[in-house]
């Protein structure tokens, strides 16, 4: 792992969305497809509802690229479509939702887990790069 990780620094390559959206089909299981700094870009297919959920010291930024996603946080909620992206603050509790599949770009720090500070069925500890 820790080989394709610095090759992949050594020479640099573009990424096509498309093209890594078409590798996987399972949702709510994040790949991880380019890393900046202490921070991951992640990919993920997202359809139903997930998990309330926090992040206590990450930050965690969703661009949706196909569909339309909810965020619900406590009190209100952000609908996003195709090209549109929000942050979601540290310490703020969260719950993603997708009645249809939506597709979403993740930037967010390496030690960020999907679930926040809950484990559960689907927590994705290490998520697979693609
Ligand atoms: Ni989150």
């Amino acid at each position: 792992m820790s080989g394709t990780r610095q090759s992949s620094r050594l020479r640099p390559q573009k990424v096509n969305l498309s093209q890594k959206f078409g590798l996987f089909r399972d949702f709510w299981s994040p790949k991880i497809v380019g890393e900046l700094n202490d921070s991951y870009v992640k990919l993920v297919k997202l359809k139903g509802e997930f998990v309330w959920h926090k992040h206590a010291k990450e930050d965690e930024l969703f661009l949706v690229t196909k569909g339309q996603l909810t965020i619900k946080l406590r009190g209100k909620h952000v609908d996003l479509t195709k090209g549109e992206f929000f942050v979601v603050p540290k310490g703020i509790e969260h719950k993603p939702v997708a009645v249809r599949e939506a597709q979403v770009v993740l930037i967010e720090r390496k030690t960020t887990r999907n679930t926040g500070q809950i484990k559960n069925e689907r927590t994705v500890s290490s998520p697979e790069r693609i």
